[in-house]
């Protein structure tokens, strides 16, 4: 079955690799540490988070690891392992966005000064096992790596909500992307064996136990990037923002659409225009969705957890109109398999990945159903990964 590969991360690989280019290793040996910041799959809660909702995340163990020698110099250096790229930019001469990867690396830095978050230099070299692109938050990751990377030791002195708001600060100010908490909450404060819970007002959060003894978390990777400066994410989220301001107008009591109630879905269909009232109808019961998901999962239903993924995919296809072809096959694949409990889209959409909760017997049936049919049906080579929930961002002990 193809997998992620895991062993590009191992910490004694990314000591050994950066000894290989970076002289600071041999003379201080001691000083070298790596940091940690894992993707996420989201279980229930998409496009919730902009909306003041709720959302249902899990970190997996698809992760960015940065290996590094910190410095005194103020000056920031990194080495991608897969392609040999090089970055660099002065810690107290950040400057504006270049527009590659370094952007989101610069951006933290950024934002953590502007929050008053001490950063230090280092000589780095990234790997990771996280595919980018993918809708796994590979960019929050990266984010949140590098929170890790330019924190003096023993990391960073602030709690990690509010280290992933500064990252969400580094991706809106920064890079540009319009993004809500998720995915950098996801990366900050995921927990090994299960989800979490976040409410997007309040930032109240709480972990979620998963049960999976005979079941496993299966990620089906459509091949077909997600886009999400060049999507129409950020439009999704103006019509959001207009939908509240539109019906604040007409003396609702909303902040945001986390305030419509399912009861009031009937008379606002009457103000808004049919788009809008649909991209509403989403976020409602989305919402409502991740609270039955919770109830199903406590009371260890998978059934009734297949069923609110089955109607959260079709409502971010038919709703809100974030799904593609691509991901649908993905999940009209899977939900053939005999097996397949449990399989949506996950994240942005527009391309990216689904997640699947599948009985363990049942992967590799799944995995033989999406390597065989889904190239018929798009022409495009699918990955499949088995994750399992991991901890938030760290040191690598
Ligand atoms: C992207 C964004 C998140 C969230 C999801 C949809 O991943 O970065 O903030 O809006 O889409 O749930």
């Amino acid at each position: 079955m193809p997998d992620a590969d895991r062993s590009l991360v191992a910490a004694d690989r990314l000591r050994e690799r950066l000894a290989a280019i970076e002289p600071l290793v041999a003379l201080h040996p001691e000083r070298v540490v790596v940091v940690r910041a894992p993707g996420r799959v989201n279980l229930m809660g998409d496009h919730t988070d902009y909306n003041d909702g709720l959302a249902l995340p899990a970190a997996i163990d698809l992760e960015i690891r940065i290996a590094l020698v910190p410095t005194d110099d103020r000056r920031v250096d990194l080495v991608l392992d897969a392609s040999g790229q090089h970055a660099t930019f002065d810690l107290d001469a950040i400057g504006g966005k270049r527009g590659t990867f370094v952007d989101y690396i610069a951006g933290t830095a950024w934002a953590m000064q502007e929050a008053g978050v001490a950063t230090r230099g280092f000589r780095g070299l990234l790997a990771s096992s996280l595919p980018t692109g993918a809708s796994l938050s590979s960019s929050a990751a990266l984010e949140l790596a590098s929170a890790w990377a330019l924190s003096p030791a023993p990391g960073p002195s602030i709690d990690p909500v509010d280290l992933a708001r500064i990252c969400q600060r580094a991706e809106n100010a920064y890079v540009g992307v319009n993004c809500g908490l998720l995915d950098q909450f996801s990366s900050a404060c995921g927990r090994a064996d299960r989800a979490v819970l976040l409410d997007c007002r309040t930032l109240a959060h709480e972990e979620v136990r998963l049960p999976l003894h005979d079941h496993a978390l299966v990620v089906c990777h459509s091949g077909s990037p997600r886009r999400l400066e060049s999507s129409e994410y950020n439009a999704r989220r103006a019509q959001c923002e207009r939908a509240v301001e539109t019906l604040a107008g007409r003396g609702y009591p909303v902040r945001a659409l986390r305030d419509v109630t399912p009861e009031m879905l009937v008379p606002i269909r009457a103000i808004l225009d049919e788009e809008t009232y649909r991209r509403c109808e989403h976020v409602v019961l989305e919402d409502e969705r991740v609270v039955a998901t919770i109830a199903a999962l406590e009371a260890g239903d998978l059934d009734a957890v297949g069923r609110l993924f089955a109607e959260s995919h079709a409502s971010l296809r038919d709703l809100y109109e974030v799904s593609s072809p691509e991901l649908d096959a993905l999940v009209e694949i899977a939900t053939d398999v005999d097996g397949v409990v449990a399989a949506r889209m996950t994240g942005g959409g527009f391309g990216g990945c689904t997640v699947n909760i599948v009985r363990r017997d049942a992967v590799e049936s799944l995995s033989e159903a999406i390597r065989t049919r889904y190239p018929e049906r798009t022409g495009l080579t699918p990955r499949v990964f088995v994750v399992e929930p991991a901890d938030g961002a760290g040191l690598v002990a």
